[in-house]
């Protein structure tokens, strides 16, 4: 497994880019399924999970391309050949459950693998179930497998969400969008990457207002069609590399990020002290020359403070003057790098889903293990600042959500190379 090698004390300076948001080009891949035409998707990521969601669409009978050097997806479903999506491939990524609306909607029926836990939580699947099953689908669970069925067809109908999930939002859009009448989901999540969905959606033929808001309006159509979209940009990784020249010092200038899309982290690092500037499509971070104060951070469904940059934030905070407290309120478990910072020196007291974060000066490098996604990049975040060799074991999960990280962090001056084994 490889691993990536820091060596602290660099300050970053240089320009970084953008790439398309992960988390809205995995919703948007599935919506192949929802037609016989052609989509393409541009602007999309290079990551592994892209990888993965491609080889789950093969399975199913999908052809999918990869062209401009892996940048525009080009996907076409004229046949879908099985409905069963397998737990060898379900069990890498856990949005592979976004193909269990669409293929509901087109087929009538869908196996899907449960996906299972995982480190940040139990993460289960029971409001997409029961939010599928208002819409009339029959789910029973056998041998590991939802079991999924429409033998009437999807009809529409008022769905309040309990909570607003992000993927069950995403699969009941997709479900509704081909189902006979209205559907009018309320409580619905109104995170940016369902805003796209619903973007492309429209291109293609569906019905849907209300995008942006927590009730979302959906009049079935009976076919959906190919069309072109252009992934919006990823706003976890622009804020992943906010934080940056926050934590190493230097000054970078990222450009294709939306800082709008961004408002309650941008309120944060403005309290603690830290300068963000616009010039045109460029945002400017510059490192504060003092330590930055510390701050109590609570995390929410958009547009309140994402839970994936908690993990980086509290590498920031690992070096704050004063005490923090982080409050994590979507996962149950994702504090799983507070151990690993601890190991490089950090003090933070972990209680359920509180994290208290008391500021040093300065963190000291040590070999860690990432434990998922956004910890690993947090664990990069912190030993760009430490001092000595910190050593990231276990990075397969950085590939998952990061483009290129060690060539654009290397690009600004850091001092990060990949051992592969
Ligand atoms: C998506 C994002 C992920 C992000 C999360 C929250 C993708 C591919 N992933 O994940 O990066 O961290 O939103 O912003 O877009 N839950 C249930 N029952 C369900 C569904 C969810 O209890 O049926 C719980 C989950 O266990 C979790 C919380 O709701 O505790 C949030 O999950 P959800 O919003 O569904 O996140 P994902 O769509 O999985």
């Amino acid at each position: 497994m490889d691993s990536i090698l820091v060596t602290g004390g660099q300050p970053l300076i240089g320009s970084i880019n953008i790439a398309g948001a992960k988390n809205a080009c995995l919703a948007l891949m599935p919506l192949t399924l929802l037609t016989e035409e052609k989509l393409i998707l541009t602007n999309a990521p290079r990551l592994s999970d892209i990888n993965t969601f491609k080889q789950l669409l093969t399975s199913l009978g999908s052809e999918v391309d990869l062209a401009n050097n892996g940048q525009e997806i080009q996907l076409s479903s004229q046949k879908i050949q099985t409905v069963r999506a397998d737990y060898d491939i379900v069990r890498k990524m856990r949005a592979s459950n976004l193909v269990l609306g669409p293929l509901l909607a087109r087929e009538g029926q869908a196996i899907v693998s449960l996906p299972g836990g995982c480190a940040i939580g139990a993460r289960p699947m029971d409001i997409h179930i029961e939010t599928l099953e208002m819409l009339g689908a029959k789910i029973i669970l056998k041998d590991g497998y939802l079991h999924a069925s429409a033998p009437k067809g999807l009809k529409g109908c008022k769905i309040k969400l309990r909570f607003a999930s992000v993927g069950a939002t995403e699969n009941l859009i997709m479900a509704a969008s081909l189902a006979k009448g209205t559907t009018i989901i309320s409580n619905a999540a109104c995170e940016p990457e369902v805003g796209d969905l619903i973007d492309c959606l429209v291109k293609m033929g569906a019905n849907i207002s209300g995008r942006t808001t927590s009730t979302i309006i959906i009049e079935g159509v009976d076919k959906l069609y190919g069309t072109t979209h252009p992934v919006i940009s990823d706003r976890i990784e622009l804020g992943t590399y906010m934080l940056a020249p926050v934590i190493a010092g230097g000054k970078l200038e990222i450009s294709g990020g939306n800082i709008q899309l961004l408002s309650a982290f941008v309120e944060k690092l403005t309290q603690i002290g830290v300068s963000i500037k616009k010039s045109n499509d460029r945002i400017i971070v510059e490192g504060p020359q003092e330590r930055v104060k510390a701050i109590d951070i609570k995390t929410g469904v958009f547009p309140g403070f994402p839970t994936d940059l908690q993990a980086q934030m509290m590498a920031l905070l690992c070096t704050a003057n004063g005490t923090s407290l982080l409050h994590e309120t979507i996962f149950e478990n994702r504090f799983m790098h507070a151990p690993e910072l601890i190991r490089m020196g950090a003090q933070i007291e972990v209680s359920g889903g509180l994290a208290k974060v008391t500021g040093v000066s300065k963190l000291k490098a040590a070999p860690v293990m990432a434990t998922d996604l956004r910890a690993s990049i947090s664990m990069i975040l912190a030993a760009l600042a430490a001092e000595g060799q910190t050593i990231v074991n276990r990075v397969y999960h950085l590939d998952r959500g990061y483009e290129n990280v060690e060539e654009k962090l290397s690009n600004c001056g850091a001092l990060i190379e990949r051992i592969s084994s």
